[in-house]
Formats: C-alpha cells, structure tokens, sequence
C-alpha cells in the first residue's frame, strides 16, 4: 500500500523556522494545532508516525519526547551510534530508510508527517509520496538560522481541510494563518 506523506511546518516571512536549535517563537495554540494534526487518524487502532531530523529531536525537550501518540522516526548518521539519546523513537540512517521502515508498518502506521527540519522539509517535498503541505504562515519577521527550502507553487493548489481552521490567528502580536498546499497529480 503506498504511503502518504504530510510535511507540516510554521515559517515566518523570511521563510526562517528556526534559531538556535529552537522555534524562534512561542504559539502554544499553534503547538496545540501541530498536536492534533499529527495525531489525527480516521481509522481506529493505528497511528500517524512524525519523521524528524536528529537536531529537531533534540531541540524537544527530553520530558516531551518521544512525541506521545505518534510513532516517532528520527533520521540520523549516528543511527548506530550506542552513546545517542534517542529512547523511544526508531532511528534511520537516512530519510530513504525511514520511509522503507514505515511502508513496512503500515498495519499500525496511518500517515507520516515529516516535522522538520529543513534537509528532511527539503528531501520531503521531492518525495514521490508527498501529499500536503500544511504551512502555518506567521506574518512576522524574525532572526532565524534555520529556513524552510522553497517549493514550487505550480506543483500544487490550495486546498481546504476541515479540520483546518481557515480564519487568521493571533497569539499575542503574533498574527498567523493555515494554510493547506496539495501535489496536483
Ligand atoms: N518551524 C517549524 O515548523 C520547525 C519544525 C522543525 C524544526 N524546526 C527548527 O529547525 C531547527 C532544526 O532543524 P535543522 O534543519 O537544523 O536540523 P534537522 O533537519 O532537524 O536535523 C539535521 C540532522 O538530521 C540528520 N539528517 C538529516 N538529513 C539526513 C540524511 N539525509 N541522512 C542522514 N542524516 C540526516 C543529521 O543528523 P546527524 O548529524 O546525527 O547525522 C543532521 O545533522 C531547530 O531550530 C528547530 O527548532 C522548526
């Protein structure tokens, strides 16, 4: 069966999505939305599986991770390595291997969100599996280190999705929207 593939990823106006090893912000309802989306599954008995870059794994907190009520799938070259801190979640040595390894579990594995960070977003959106983007947009500038690679807009249409709110959000002096972007065929 073949596997659906989901990136979900908030970005600022300069398309940044990370400093430091960290979100540049703080949107706990936004954390609240990547929660349930990531969670979401219309058949009972299985769960959606978050594959993640090492240095996304470790920029959760360690009491947060593994990602509950996911399967949780980090790429990393030290797959191997008996020193890295990687409990409760299946490791790969590279994004290949950990969509082999799900394609193997689909009686248990739903869909698989890629979660970031930008070389995963960047190999996620070339993947013949890939299905939707859902991009929270943040109509803010601010100072990142870490970007989202750019996706070419003719590869796909907005869509809706119910269980997308599609007004905009604000959190503070944060104001922010949804989005949706599917693959056309
Ligand atoms: N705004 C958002 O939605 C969002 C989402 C996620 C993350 N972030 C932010 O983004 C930053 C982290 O992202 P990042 O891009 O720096 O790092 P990342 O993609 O999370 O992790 C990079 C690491 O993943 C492993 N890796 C990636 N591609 C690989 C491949 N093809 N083969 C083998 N290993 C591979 C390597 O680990 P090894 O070095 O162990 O080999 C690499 O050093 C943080 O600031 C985080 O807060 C933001």
């Amino acid at each position: 069966m073949s596997l659906r593939l989901n990136i979900i990823v908030a970005a600022c106006e300069n398309q940044g999505i990370g400093i430091n090893g960290e979100l540049p912000w703080r949107l706990r309802e936004e954390m609240k939305y990547f929660s349930r989306m990531t969670k979401a599954t219309t058949s009972s008995g299985k769960q959606n599986a978050v594959l993640m870059g090492r240095k996304t794994w470790e920029s959760i907190p360690a009491k947060f991770r593994p990602l509950p009520g996911r399967v949780n799938v980090v790429i990393s070259s030290r797959a191997k390595d008996p020193g890295a801190e990687f409990n409760g979640s299946t490791v790969c040595g590279s994004f290949k291997e950990g969509i082999q390894e799900l394609q193997n579990r689909t009686d248990e594995v739903e869909s698989v969100w890629a979660i970031g960070g930008s070389s995963i977003y960047e190999i996620a959106l070339e993947s013949e599996h890939l299905h939707r983007i859902y991009l929270t947009r943040i109509l803010k500038n601010f100072e990142c280190d870490t970007f989202l690679p750019s996706f070419d807009p003719k590869k796909f249409q907005i869509v809706t999705d119910p269980a997308v709110p599609d007004e905009m959000q604000q959190e503070g002096d944060i104001i922010y929207k949804y989005e949706v972007y599917e693959k056309v065929k």
